[in-house]
């Protein structure tokens, strides 16, 4: 196996998955925080898909954090071999770092499209989900999968579904 999968692998295995719960929050500064690790990938992503490309100041201006921290971060991807940084060349991100990238994205983009189903507030949908993101657990995530897909299936369901959390 290459050493980029082994450090994937590694990744999966990483407590995102199991989290201890208490005090656990979306941008500590624990040194190996696999939370931060995905926020940067998720959105590295985003800028790279949107943009074409991701600069430590456009992961700034998104994650609302500094420049300084971005680099910092930045820096430890690369030497996790979760992308390449070059000062002025900016970053793209390893077959291991997309990997984990896409695996994020996609739990952010099931988990919208079941709260979408349920008709709430986007702003609610996207809160919630950048932190539900983190935490799940993929037979969690495929059971949800499962549930959005039938309910997309019977209309009539999702109506009263939908009445119920009006009411
Ligand atoms: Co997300």
């Amino acid at each position: 196996m290459s050493t980029a999968n082994v450090r994937l692998l590694d990744h999966l295995r990483q407590p995102a998955y199991f989290p201890a719960m208490p005090g656990r929050t979306s941008h500590s500064k624990s040194p190996r925080n696999s939370v931060a690790v995905e926020d940067y990938l998720e959105r590295i992503l985003e800028l790279i898909n949107t943009k074409g490309y991701a600069r430590v100041v456009d992961i700034a201006h998104s994650l609302k954090i500094s420049q300084a921290s971005v680099t910092n971060m930045v820096q430890r991807l690369d030497a996790e071999g979760l992308l390449n940084y070059e000062k002025y060349r900016g970053l793209v991100l390893t077959t291991a770092g997309e990997a984990l990238a896409r695996n994020i994205t996609r739990r952010h983009q099931l988990l919208t499209d079941f709260l979408k189903l349920l008709g709430l507030d986007d702003e609610v949908i996207y809160h919630d989900v950048e932190g539900m993101e983190h935490h799940i657990s993929p037979p969690t995530l495929h059971a949800i999968e499962a549930l959005t897909a039938q309910l997309e299936r019977q209309p009539a369901l999702l109506t009263r579904v939908r009445q119920q959390l009006e009411g």
